[in-house]
């Protein structure tokens, strides 16, 4: 068979696959018959615009569909100029970022964006164009194809529920275009915007309150969800729908292997609802999934739901109509930091044991610290059956991990405090929350080995969770908050970028001496990593479970696949502590010193962990 023809059956092959559910679905939201043939047709154009690598790329990993669920995978998210400058200085970083042992990094927001008007990225004004100090697509695509030689990932955002107020289409809504305009919700008078705002819940209470921004010039309201300069797309409008597809496609075909589905819950809405979570959210994501099987099937969908846990698991979609391959394991991360200021394991085992209960396909990002702020999103009718209740209780998190309050070091700051409602998230890197930045401010050596302890600790942890983990760049050498946003006007009301500083070279500099602070984090992470690729027992398809340790600081979790078996603990308390747990099934042996001993009342110094492999089962 001619090699057209070849490339022709197996695109003709996956459109029959898919054609009647994609058809069935578009015709239920939109009706529209010839914009679902006007849908086909471009991707049809895509695949056929698509690299020949990309392909057999592409084809490989359907032959071999749990290639994301292995040992393997090992991100790091970072913002390029932070990171090397523009998009050929990551190129040239790469060196360090296998030295990581990092294989798939997420490129922070870098297309076209409105400076000082731009959500640090997320509010993009051209989806086909690089931000010119980053560099241009031609740029990418040479970055993809570089990482794609040295078997690295690359993931970057898809901002699908707003445009910035600088795209062109915004531009010419503003300008009175109908056409435009009903690409987004614009409404002459406030009757509208007034009912929305009776259910629909604030994103940016204090920053940016409202869903709704005036527009003097158009004499209109437009939905801004977000900042006043993001404007909500209305996916009620198929032509919304397929030009972001093809945006989506433009970008899949420069060489991304998975894209990050921005604020995805907030896609569709609804008058009377909260506008999260709609049905109709998941009928797009689910098309967005068979559009990627049919033109690009070799490229993930990573959801981000950062919400309670039983809104974000169905995005998973089922077995058989799978939507998101891909979700952030947000209220695990929340509750981390929650047992850190506690000391107290018993919601994060609980937690645990609910991740570990879902079925094995479902796969989750595990992380420390994002560009994001933590939301305190806990589950507070447990808490609240041990007297905690939710408000105070945050407070509390906060205040803790501002170092006013509790045995705490930590450093940080709130974001978006809420005068009304008493709400206020938190902003700070893992290292300043762990407590090095004050430990090292009051050249206290004993709190800076207790930082450092607590650091790698958390790490260790968040290795033998199942699913995929992500390293927060700067995190690996012990990067600290940055203020130097305060000066800057664009940036100074948003404290986020407390956590977005430039990557401390100097710092990823000193990692070769093994007793530095950095050195001690690098190299205490990297023994890590090693040892989640070698073991098969890390797979996301092992059995994982907690098993109780009789002591409320200590964490024990346990990880088995075929026949292996692993346990590990970790002390979340400033406490040598005693593991009471009785694994009595053979002969264990410490995986970072090599020495045998028994999983028995295992002892372990303050903020200090274990790895235990079972050597022979008995
Ligand atoms: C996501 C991003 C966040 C951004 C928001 C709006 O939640 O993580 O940084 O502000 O979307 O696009």
């Amino acid at each position: 068979m001619a090699k057209t023809e070849k490339q022709d059956s197996i695109y003709r092959r996956r459109l029959e696959r898919h054609h009647d559910e994609l058809r069935w679905l578009y015709m239920e939201l939109y009706n529209n018959g010839s914009m679902f043939a006007e849908l086909c047709d471009n991707l049809s154009r895509f695949y056929g615009e698509r690299d020949g690598e990309l392909k057999k790329r592409d084809r490989l990993r359907e032959e071999y569909p749990h290639w994301y669920r292995q040992n393997d995978m090992l991100g790091m998210m970072f913002y390029i100029d932070n990171f090397a400058g523009n998009l050929s200085g990551v190129k040239a970083k790469l060196d360090y970022l296998e030295k990581s042992n990092v294989n798939y990094i997420h490129l922070m927001p870098f297309l076209e964006t409105p400076k000082g008007r731009s959500d640090g990225g997320y509010a993009v004004s051209d989806f086909r164009k690089v931000q010119e100090k980053l560099g241009t697509m031609e740029d990418l695509e040479q970055l993809a194809a570089a990482c794609h030689r040295k078997n690295i990932n690359i993931c970057m955002d898809f901002v699908m529920n707003h445009t910035s107020e600088e795209h062109e289409w915004a531009k010419k809504a503003r300008q009175g275009d109908g056409e435009y305009m009903s690409r987004y919700f614009f409404f002459d008078n406030q009757a509208i915007p007034e009912m929305y705002e009776k259910t629909v819940p604030q994103v940016f209470p204090t920053t940016a309150p409202g869903n709704f921004t005036w527009l003097p010039d158009s004499g209109h309201y437009v939905m801004t969800s977000f900042y006043p300069y993001q404007w909500d797309l209305n996916y009620r409008n198929p032509r919304v729908f397929n030009e972001m597809m093809y945006n989506f496609l433009f970008l899949a075909n420069k060489g991304i292997d998975i894209v990050r589905l921005d604020a995805v819950p907030y896609i569709w809405k609804e008058l009377n609802t909260q506008c999260r979570n709609l049905k109709q959210v998941h009928t797009i994501v689910r098309m967005m999934r068979m559009i990627c099987e049919i033109v690009c099937p070799g490229v993930l969908l990573l959801g981000e739901v950062v919400m309670e846990p039983e809104k974000v698991a169905p995005y998973f979609g089922t077995v058989e109509k799978p939507e998101c391959h891909m979700l952030y394991n947000v209220t695990t991360m929340a509750t981390t930091w929650h047992t850190v200021a506690v000391r107290d394991v018993s919601l994060l085992k609980k937690q645990l044991d609910i991740v570990s209960s879902l079925p094995k396909d479902y796969i989750f990002l595990n992380y420390l610290r994002c560009h994001d702020d933590i939301g305190w999103g806990l589950d507070y009718d447990t808490l609240r059956s041990e007297g905690m209740e939710e408000r105070s209780h945050k407070q509390y998190l906060n205040n803790y991990f501002q170092g006013l309050e509790g045995a705490s070091n930590s450093r940080g700051e709130l974001y978006n405090a809420d005068p009304v409602t008493g709400d206020a998230r938190f902003c700070g890197t893992t290292a300043s929350m762990c407590g090095l930045e004050t430990a090292e401010l009051t050249q206290n050596a004993e709190a800076v080995e207790k930082a450092l302890r607590l650091d790698v600790m958390l790490h260790a942890y968040m290795f033998m969770q199942s699913g995929i983990p992500v390293l927060y760049s700067g995190d690996e050498v012990g990067q600290l908050n940055d203020y130097t946003y305060k000066k800057d006007a664009d940036k100074a009301d948003d404290s986020r970028y407390i956590h977005r500083g430039a990557f401390p070279w100097k710092l990823a500099e000193q990692i070769q001496d093994k007793t530095s602070v950095p050195g001690r984090i690098f190299n205490g992470l990297n023994r890590l990593e090693k040892i989640r690729k070698s073991e098969k027992v890390f797979v996301c398809q092992a059995d994982t479970w907690t098993i109780d340790t009789f002591d409320a600081g200590l964490l024990c979790i346990a990880r088995h696949y075929e026949g292996e078996k692993i346990l590990g603990i970790f002390n979340f308390s400033e406490y040598d502590k005693t593991a009471r747990i009785q694994e009595t099934d053979g002969i264990y042996r410490d995986m970072i010193s090599g020495d045998k001993m028994e999983a028995v009342n295992v002892e372990l110094p303050a903020y200090g962990f274990l790895y235990l492999k079972r050597d022979a089962a008995v």
